[in-house]
């Protein structure tokens, strides 16, 4: 059967409708591919191509020439400091080498409606005043996760176990997501990214993570609230690197049901007394899972504070925590994406520089001269007193006194000049 023939079989009008669409979409199923790069979350939570992916994607591309490779021997903050990759543990180099992609998961858990005005699930853009800065943060996870081909998750608990402090829900969400991930990163509203061109693959070299850490968080302050019933310092639930093994499940089990007081008795007292899960998991847990590289605690001032209070506490020079003042997260989100688009738009003026930057020569006057106004289309031009003569020049101050008026700007084979009037 020739296509004559078929088209002359199918005669009605749908059946050309059809067939033009099934062209026409070619194209566009073709451009989604593209997208898939940046898809986040399962299925459901699948970009489409539009607008707002297209934030992605050109975020992506402005970030393919800073993004700081998994190995490089370093990297130094705005301030001036280097950070640098420890001598590799294993003899075959560093232990991420090549990207985790959609193993690791980035996870934001919250049990509050946050539809107010400002609030994250309110699909109506409030200005960036009115912002929350529970928004802001999400928004930097979620911008992290896309950057790096990481998985992000938002889940929504309803309080299901009204006999435990919210805050609890972070281990049961992270255990439920340890079956489908090898990485869940744990990340509370008030933790931000500063540098977004840093892969977590670069910062799990830098601290050393090996397979068999179960968990990783960083030390809180040396502050007398800070010390578990043993007087270690605690460690601090607000980031939580976690990893995936049978052990790993254990730990986030004997976590989760601490507060029954059945492997641990007494911990009941931290279902809703501060500070909840985080007390919990220094008073016991660590203690149980205790095998040398069962919990890893990274420093205080790598990941917990934030620049603005480093002055009294942690200064959260790679991984930010704000919770000292929350206020500052929508600020420093903004800080997180500008400063790749300042440095751009820096580097695109100098790509320009011929076509922008002018000089204007002066001539005809005592190069020493102290200012030159435009005044009415003349060149006024004021000579110092006193001042010492540029080798060559025949004018002197004085001998320009009173001229004043008698210059003008001309423009001579492409520079702007200043001659005296003919
Ligand atoms: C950082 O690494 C780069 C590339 O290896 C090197 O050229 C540079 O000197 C290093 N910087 C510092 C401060 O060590
Ligand atoms: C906002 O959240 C509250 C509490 O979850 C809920 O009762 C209300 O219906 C929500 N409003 C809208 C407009 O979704
Ligand atoms: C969502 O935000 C809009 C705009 O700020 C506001 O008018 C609306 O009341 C908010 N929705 C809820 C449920 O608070
Ligand atoms: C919470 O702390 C208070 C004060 O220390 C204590 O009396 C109370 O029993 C604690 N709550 C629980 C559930 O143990
Ligand atoms: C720390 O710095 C902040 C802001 O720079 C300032 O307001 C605060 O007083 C300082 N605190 C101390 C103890 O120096």
């Amino acid at each position: 059967m020739c296509w004559k023939e078929i088209l002359t079989s199918l005669r009605r009008r749908w059946v050309y409708l059809t067939v033009t669409l099934y062209i026409v979409s070619i194209p566009f199923v073709m451009l989604n591919t593209d997208s898939r790069v940046f898809q986040v979350g399962d299925q459901k939570n699948q970009l489409h191509y539009d607008h707002r992916n297209a934030f992605a994607s050109t975020f992506h591309r402005l970030l393919d020439h800073t993004r700081l490779p998994m190995t490089a021997d370093n990297f130094t903050i705005p301030s001036g400091e280097t950070f640098r990759l420890p001598i590799p543990s294993s003899p075959t180099g560093f232990r991420f080498q090549t990207p985790i992609g959609k193993k690791l998961l980035i996870l934001d858990v919250d049990s509050r409606s946050m539809n107010e005005t400002g609030g994250l699930l309110n699909s109506t853009w409030a200005t960036t005043e009115r912002i929350q800065w529970e928004t802001s943060g999400r928004l930097n996870h979620y911008l992290f996760a896309q950057i790096h081909g990481y998985d992000y998750q938002f889940v929504r608990v309803p309080n299901l176990r009204p006999e435990l402090w919210g805050t609890w829900s972070k281990v049961s969400v992270i255990k439920e997501k340890l079956r489908h991930y090898a990485f869940v990163v744990f990340t509370d509203a008030d933790i931000l990214f500063p540098y977004l061109h840093v892969p977590l693959e670069w910062l799990f070299n830098y601290w050393d993570i090996q397979s068999n850490n179960l968990v990783t968080m960083a030390m809180d302050p040396l502050d007398p609230l800070n010390f578990d019933m043993y007087g270690k310092v605690v460690l601090n639930t607000g980031f939580l690197i976690a990893q995936r093994s049978p052990r790993a499940h254990e730990l986030f089990e004997a976590w989760e049901t601490c507060p029954k007081d059945e492997r641990y008795p007494g911990c009941s007292y931290w279902s809703f007394n501060w500070s909840h899960e985080q007390a919990a998991f220094a008073n016991y847990i660590r203690y149980d899972f205790n095998w040398p590289d069962d919990v890893k605690a990274i420093p205080c001032h790598e990941a917990n504070g934030n620049p603005e209070v480093a002055n009294i506490t942690c200064a959260g020079k790679l991984v930010r925590h704000y919770w000292a003042t929350k206020a500052a997260v929508t600020s420093a989100l903004e800080e997180s994406i500008m400063q790749y688009f300042i440095h751009d738009l820096f580097d695109q003026f100098h790509d320009n520089y011929d076509n922008i930057v002018s000089t204007t020569r002066l001539t005809g006057v005592a190069p020493d001269t102290q200012s030159i106004v435009v005044n009415d289309g003349n060149i006024v031009i004021t000579p110092y007193t006193t001042t010492s003569r540029t080798p060559g020049s025949t004018d002197t101050p004085e001998d320009l006194r009173g001229q004043e008026d008698s210059f003008k700007l001309e423009e001579f084979d492409g520079m702007l000049e200043v001659r005296p009037f003919a």
